[in-house]
């Protein structure tokens, strides 16, 4: 009697009482990859990689550029805020010219531009101006407190107006600034001052003397360039004397009235 084998051949897959290789039977399942299940999908690896990258980019960008983490590394004054006395040290009219840049900015550039470039036909250039430059402002601060009309020579490369346009005036910006004599003092220093001009400042007590001679003289009467060519430009402000006018051109001058008015003139001195 033959003792039934115990085990199975080794070399034979098939267990004990089974008459077929399930690992062959299953192969197939073995070999497909389980259903995905909603919400577990397998991740493309290209955007696997993808973020790897960038996390490593992100690390090295951090390792170059944190500043340590330090707060003050991206402070712009690491060493607290320079003292503003500084400024004004440098430049004793700082302030003065601030005052003047917000009036001006206000009031004037709304026709003279903020770079005093003037505008085409509203206002001519501040910069570059010989009204502007002139020795004094004795004709400068006359322009600002009465205004000014007609043609005009900025300097020698503009005339303003040369048509002389009456339409074409500015009128006074006296009460515009504030109507004091340290506002217009302070617009005077700051044109004076700006955008390449070389005039030296202005102080109210220059404003004060070159006003006195015209306190009597109404807002509304602008200045024509004539007028204001014989005043001195600096010096007290006083209108130079008139020139003498000899007989011959009195004569001239009255012949070139209209008639009425020279019969008129001529009964009047008569009488
Ligand atoms: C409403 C427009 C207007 C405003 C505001 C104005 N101006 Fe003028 N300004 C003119 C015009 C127009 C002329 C030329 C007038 C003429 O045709 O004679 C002129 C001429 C001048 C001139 C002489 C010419 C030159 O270019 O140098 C000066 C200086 C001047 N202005 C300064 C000022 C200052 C300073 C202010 C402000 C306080 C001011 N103006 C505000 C329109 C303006």
């Amino acid at each position: 009697m033959s003792i039934p084998k115990e085990t199975p051949n080794a070399s034979s897959r098939l267990d004990r009482g089974e008459t077929h290789d399930v690992t062959e039977l299953h192969a197939a399942v073995l070999r497909e990859k389980p259903d995905p299940v909603e919400g577990f999908e397998p991740v493309n690896l290209w955007v696997v990689a993808g973020i790897a990258g960038l996390l490593f980019w992100g690390g090295a960008y951090l390792t170059q550029y944190s500043g340590r983490f330090e707060a003050m590394e991206f402070s712009e004054f690491p060493h607290g805020k320079p003292a503003p006395v500084v400024a004004v040290a440098a430049d004793p009219l700082a302030a003065v010219k601030r005052d003047g840049m917000i009036a001006y900015n206000a009031v004037c550039a709304l026709c003279h531009g903020e770079d005093g470039a003037g505008k085409a036909g509203v206002a001519p250039p501040l910069a570059g101006s010989d009204w502007v430059n002139a020795d004094g402002p004795n004709r400068l601060l006359r322009i600002v407190r009465h205004g000014l009309k007609g043609t005009v020579k900025v300097n020698k490369d503009v005339t303003w107006n040369p048509a002389n346009d009456p339409s074409i005036v500015m009128g006074s910006q006296w009460d515009a600034i504030g109507g004091t004599n340290e506002k217009l003092a302070a617009v005077l220093t700051y044109i004076r001052s700006s955008w390449g001009n070389t005039g030296a400042a202005v102080t109210p007590q220059m404003v004060a003397d070159g006003l006195a001679a015209v306190k009597d003289r109404s807002a509304d009467a602008n200045w024509t360039q004539e007028e204001l060519l014989q005043v001195p430009a600096s010096g007290a402000g006083a209108p130079a004397a008139a020139a003498a006018v000899t007989p011959d051109q009195l004569k001239a001058q009255l012949q070139a009235l209209p008639a009425e008015q020279r019969q008129a003139l001529l009964k009047e001195l008569s009488q």
